[in-house]
Parts: structure tokens; C-alpha cells; sequence
């Protein structure tokens, strides 16, 4: 591999500069993707046609220096492949036409064959780590159990998961049953994607932060460690580093550690010194800018990329990103300011 910063980071190995990359980086903050979508239809028939997935997927490669690729698709493809009826309303976000409320439901669902259901994700991987020829490493990605589970249980986005929760209180062993499926689904899709090439994993738990500590464990965490535990190895051998990102999952670094995970995702509401100080010598860290600072003036967003890299301060072990993703209303230009930062402003701390 061309560029493997991404890969040492990971393994807290030294590097030369902090590699960057940025959650939602294909997407619709850049033209390129408003007129590829637009080509394709609509969002998930973008997903779903291997070419343009890679095309999208490479966009952002196209314009900036990152230091990796995330493969197009989406954390709801997996429901999506269970039956339930993924469409996204105009404006509103995704939907469920056949949402899970009930234990006969529950008892229903099957496990995908990723490769018949979801083979459309698994040659896009294949397409894009052909087109890649080894430049960056490519990510791969599933939804946390828990935050798959919500959209599932919920048929759209919430505010309060009141159906969710209320699973969750008064009838938890069908929600573990649930949760149960949804695991054993996404091993089989992440050990999908490792087999067609993807070099790092990450799992994204949008929703974990809404949870009690307690439920957080239970419901969460402890379905995220099954996974972790479960991965294969790459088809060469190696070790497909992983990643925990759980937004607002600020109090349960420690927990988040013990995971057998190599990196955790760090969303703006923790400085980066304290996370280091409390799992800094278990996992990398991944983070933290937050996403709004994208909006300000070229010379703010230098300053808060120079106080990002302070605060993680000295040594491998930090993959600079966003504490969530791109806002779609972010000019790239901006976006480009941030990256420029990051390859200006962090090789002093790695120097030896
Ligand atoms: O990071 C990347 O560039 C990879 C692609 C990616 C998408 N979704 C593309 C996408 C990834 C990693 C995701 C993950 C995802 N999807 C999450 C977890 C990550 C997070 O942001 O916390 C969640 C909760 C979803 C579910 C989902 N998909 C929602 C809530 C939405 C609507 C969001 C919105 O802003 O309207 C989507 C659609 C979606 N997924 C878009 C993209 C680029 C926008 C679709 C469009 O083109 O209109």
C-alpha cells in the first residue's frame, strides 16, 4: 500500500503525519456527488449500482489529500436485506415500510447471505479496491447493532425511541433476540467485506448515547464486542484493524476500550487528552473537530485543527476526522482547509 498512515495510526505504529479522513466525506456537501446521485435517481439506487457507489466513493479522493476511502453504502442496507422496505422520503430522512414491533416479528427475521443480498455492496468493494490500485487504504462499515436496531424498531429516525424503549423496558429478551439477529447479520457482512478487500472496519453507533450506562452495556456495547471478536482476518493474513464509534459515548470510554477493538470514533463533547489519558494505551483514537467549525473563516479552522492536534499532542495513535459527519450545507473549500491543516500542521508531533 502506497499510503498505509491510516493503518500504523491505527496500530499506534509512528508516521510521519497524522492521517485524516472524514466521516461522510461522499456526500452531498460536494456537486460531484449532487450530480452523480442525480444520474443514478436517488440515493439508494446509487448504492445499489456498483459503479457509481465507486465513482462517489472516490470523489473526495479526487479533490483532497485524505489518507483513506470509505466504501458508499449505508449502516440501513442490512434491514434493507431482511426485508423490511428501506425507502427515504423526500426531505425526511429513512423509512421502513414494514417496521419491527412485535415478538412474532422479531421471530421472523432471517439472516442475510450477504453475498445474495448485499452482493451489490460486496462489488462495490471489490470495484473500488481495484480502482484504489493500493493508493489508500479502504474502510469498511456496518451500524452498531443497537442503532440498526432503532431504525428498525422506530421505521424512521426519533427523537425520543419510543418504541424502542419501550421494548427495551418492558420486553428486553425480545429485544436481545432482536439485537441477537441483527449481530450475527453483521459479522457475516463485515466478514463479506473483509473478504472482498476492505482493510479496516468501523462500526457506527449513532444512537448509542441516548442509552442509560446500564442499558448502554447490555444493549450496545456488549453486541459490538460479539462482532469485534467475531471478524476474520484479511485475505492476506492480516489483522483488519477496527473501530468503535459510539456519538456521545464520552462516559464509557474505558468500557468502550476493553473491547478488543484498536480504535475508538471521539465526538467533540470530550477533549482528546483526557480520552488518551483514560485509553490512550489501549486503542487509538479517532476525532474530534467538531463538524459546525467547518462553517467558519479558513484561519478559525486552522486554529481548532492546531488545538486538535495539541490536545492529542505528542506520538502515533491518532486518526484526525470529524466528531460526526460533514454537513451537507459545508462548502468543500472549507473542507480542503482542514485537511491542509492537518498535513501542514501535525508532522512536528511525530517528529523523533
Ligand atoms: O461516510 C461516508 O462517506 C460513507 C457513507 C455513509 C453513508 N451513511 C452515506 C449516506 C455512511 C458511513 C453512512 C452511515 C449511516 N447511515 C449512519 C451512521 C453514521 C452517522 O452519521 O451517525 C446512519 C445513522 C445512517 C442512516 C441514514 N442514511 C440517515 C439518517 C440518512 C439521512 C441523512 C441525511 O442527512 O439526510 C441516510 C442517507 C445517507 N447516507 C446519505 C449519505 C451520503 C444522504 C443521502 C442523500 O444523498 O440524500
Amino acid at each position: 500500500m502506497q499510503n498505509d498512515r491510516l493503518i500504523r495510526a491505527l496500530r499506534r505504529e509512528p508516521v510521519d503525519r497524522t492521517p485524516v479522513w472524514m466521516m461522510r466525506q461522499a456526500g452531498r456537501y460536494l456537486p460531484e456527488y449532487r450530480a452523480t446521485r442525480s444520474r443514478a435517481g436517488d440515493f439508494l439506487s446509487l448504492c445499489r449500482t456498483p459503479e457509481l457507489a465507486c465513482e462517489v466513493t472516490l470523489q473526495p479522493l479526487a479533490r483532497f489529500e485524505l489518507d483513506a476511502a470509505i466504501l458508499f453504502s449505508d449502516i440501513l442496507t442490512v434491514p434493507d436485506a431482511m426485508g423490511l422496505g428501506l425507502y427515504f422520503a423526500d426531505g425526511e430522512g429513512p423509512r421502513f415500510e414494514r417496521p419491527v414491533r412485535d415478538a412474532a416479528a422479531i421471530r421472523r427475521l432471517a439472516v442475510p447471505d450477504p453475498a445474495a443480498e448485499l452482493g451489490y455492496v460486496i462489488d462495490a468493494v471489490q470495484l473500488i479496491r481495484k480502482e484504489l490500485d493500493g493508493s489508500v487504504p479502504l474502510i469498511g462499515f456496518a451500524g452498531s447493532p443497537w442503532t440498526v436496531a432503532t431504525y428498525m424498531v422506530e421505521g424512521a429516525g426519533s427523537k425520543n425511541f419510543a418504541h424502542i424503549k419501550g421494548l427495551l423496558y418492558d420486553a428486553p429478551a425480545d429485544l436481545h433476540r432482536l439485537l441477537d439477529t441483527v449481530a450475527r447479520a453483521t459479522v457475516a457482512y463485515l466478514n463479506a467485506q473483509i473478504a472482498a478487500g476492505v482493510q479496516v472496519v468501523m462500526l457506527f453507533d449513532t444512537w448509542g448515547g441516548v442509552l442509560t450506562p446500564r442499558a448502554y452495556r447490555d444493549f450496545s456495547l456488549q453486541y459490538m464486542q460479539r462482532i469485534v471478536a467475531e471478524l476474520v482476518a484479511g485475505p492476506d493474513g492480516s489483522r483488519v484493524p477496527s473501530i468503535l464509534f459510539t456519538k456521545g459515548g464520552g462516559p464509557w470510554l474505558e468500557d468502550m476500550a476493553e473491547t478488543g477493538c484498536d480504535a475508538l470514533g471521539v465526538d467533540w463533547t470530550v477533549n482528546l487528552d483526557e480520552a488518551r489519558r483514560r485509553v490512550g494505551h489501549r486503542v487509538a483514537l479517532q476525532g474530534n473537530l467538531d463538524p459546525a467549525v467547518l462553517y467558519a473563516a479558513h484561519r478559525v479552522i486552522r486554529a481548532e485543527v492546531a488545538r486538535t492536534l495539541e490536545s492529542f499532542g505528542h506520538g502515533s495513535g491518532h486518526v484526525f476526522n470529524l466528531g460526526h459527519g460533514i454537513h451537507p450545507g459545508v462548502d468543500p473549500a472549507h473542507a480542503a482547509a482542514m485537511i491542509d491543516a492537518v498535513r501542514e500542521l501535525s508532522p512536528p508531533y511525530h517528529a523523533t
